[in-house]
């Protein structure tokens, strides 16, 4: 996929449904077994301000199966929390790495790195998406129904970077997505117009009504109801999202061939529980694994 090399990947819609296709085509066959052209010593720098297991560890292990390195850049022992500009951090390790993968809070500041960076920049979560993780999400749904059309997905809870990256690669890709959150925690306007703009062949929704959005969908999706970051709100977010909870009981009102997906970390008995979590439609392993197969696939795209 030449067109994908050296290009950013800081939202879902940055890339064509041709050229996710494409990215999923290639983690596919990485994941078959396929060994991928050796990376030539071709540096990743990892630039964390939040804490990560799936995104760190498969990251580093995708580089390291390209036979490419890892640089772990943690903020707290470079000059970044001692406050060096973000712009001169940027310019400095644009000539040091050949990839940066970023997880940090304000959005823009992804997009200050990719303004000023000549090499790929990808977003590995900021508030607003989170396009890596939607990656293996297509790819866990595509190998559990052989296709990505004429499905739904209703995703459940707190309109989050998850959920906005999950509207944009549905739109994307041609599947129909319910996202059902409470008065107020909705998916932000500008990411539904976005993705009812993007979606050619298939219906966009936003509703509060966790109910109607599950009825006869294929694919189950919930995510932790207060972010990192949103730590404070925890308890008082419980009662208003206690209906939207991924449950036996809204479970059985879906399509008999459903899966049920989380990002992951979990928190059981609240926005799933635990039952469903372990139970026999949960994908959630082969999900989290699928993150090392899309983001290898990524990298070699990119690089
Ligand atoms: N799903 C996900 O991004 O997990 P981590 O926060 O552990 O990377
Ligand atoms: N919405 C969650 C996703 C974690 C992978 C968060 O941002 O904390």
């Amino acid at each position: 996929m030449e067109q994908l090399k050296g290009r950013d990947f800081l939202s879902m819609a940055d890339f064509s449904r041709q050229e996710v296709l494409a990215v999923l085509a290639r983690a596919q066959s990485y994941k078959a077994g396929e060994t991928a052209p050796p990376m030539g010593g071709k540096t990743l720098g990892l630039l964390f301000r939040k804490a990560s297991t799936r995104t760190r560890v498969s990251f580093t292990t995708a580089m390291y199966q390209l036979g490419g390195n890892v640089i772990d850049l943690d903020p707290n022992v470079t000059q970044v929390s001692r406050g060096e500009p973000i712009e001169d951090t940027a310019r400095v390790l644009d000539r040091y790495v050949d990839v940066l993968a970023i997880r940090t809070f304000d959005h823009s500041e992804l997009s200050t790195f990719a303004d000023l960076c000549h090499i790929p920049i990808i977003n590995a979560l900021t508030d607003r998406e989170h396009p890596c993780q939607a990656l293996a999400d297509l790819l866990t749904i595509q190998e559990n129904f052989d296709t990505l059309q004429g499905l739904t997905l209703t995703y459940l809870g707190d309109g989050n970077n998850v959920a906005h990256s999950l509207l944009l690669a549905c739109a994307i890709v041609g599947l129909h997505i319910r996202v059902a959150s409470p008065k107020g925690f909705e998916p932000l306007p500008e990411i539904v117009n976005l993705a009812q703009k993007l979606a050619h062949h298939s219906q966009v929704t936003v509703t509060n009504d966790p109910r109607a959005a599950v009825e006869n969908c294929h694919i189950l999706y919930t995510d932790v109801w207060a972010s990192m970051g949103q730590e404070q709100e925890q308890n008082q977010r419980m009662p208003i999202f206690a209906p939207y909870q991924l449950n036996q009981e809204l479970l059985s009102l879906a399509d008999p061939d459903r899966i049920v997906l989380h990002c992951l970390p979990a928190h059981r008995g609240e926005e799933i529980t635990a039952e469903v979590l372990e139970g026999e439609h949960s994908r959630v392993w082969d999900q989290a694994e699928n993150r090392l197969h899309a983001q290898k696939a990524l990298l070699s795209c990119l690089l």
